[in-house]
């Protein structure tokens, strides 16, 4: 089932999502991490957290390789993931989200990081990332931590886009409201 995701400026975005326990890896887990995968890819993008589909456990499907030319699907889903090592800086050029509709930015971010996690049948894994795959879960771990890219970004900017996000569903909702009297 595709799911819904969440838009900025939803304030369950902001939640600071519970660690899964191990109890918890039922059979609705795993169907909410298919679920995550199908919305993921069918967006398209290339993460997502469940925070961003409203539910707020350490959850997060990633795949930074399919989007490529030829690249083949290569799913991870990621329980109670955290940073575990951090090296150096670089900047993610256009780095965009599910959740924030409409806008790209330059973000800072950690070079290299050692991500340490959980598979949904508990065994433990650790990813050592660079370039587009340490940003992507640099990205999906600030979710569960209710963060967003445009926290990163300078206040400025973050300004700008929140007016121009609020205008936008200004209209929507008028739209809607005249379109709902012409129908009257
Ligand atoms: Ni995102």
């Amino acid at each position: 089932m595709i799911l819904e995701v969440l838009q900025f400026p939803d304030p369950r975005l902001r939640e600071k999502a519970a660690p899964v326990r191990k109890e918890a890896l039922d059979t609705e887990l795993r169907q909410l991490a298919a679920d995550m995968a199908l919305t993921m890819y069918s967006e398209p993008g290339i993460g997502l957290a469940a925070t961003q589909v409203g539910v707020a456990l350490r959850l997060t499907v990633i795949d930074t390789d399919w989007a490529t030319e030829d690249g083949e699907r290569n799913l991870r889903v990621l329980v109670n993931p955290e940073i575990v090592e951090r090296e150096g800086r670089a900047v993610s050029e256009e780095e965009a989200c599910l959740s924030v509709p409409d806008f790209t930015a330059d973000v800072d971010r950690d070079a290299r990081v050692v991500v340490r996690a959980r598979n949904l049948d508990w065994d433990e894994v650790t990813i050592e990332a660079t370039g587009l795959e340490a940003f992507c879960l640099q990205h999906e771990i600030d979710h569960l931590d209710g963060v967003l890219f445009i926290d990163r970004i300078s206040r400025l900017k973050r300004d700008l886009y929140t007016r121009r996000r609020k205008r936008q569903l200004r209209r929507e909702r008028e739209s809607a409201t005249s379109a709902v009297s012409a129908e009257e």
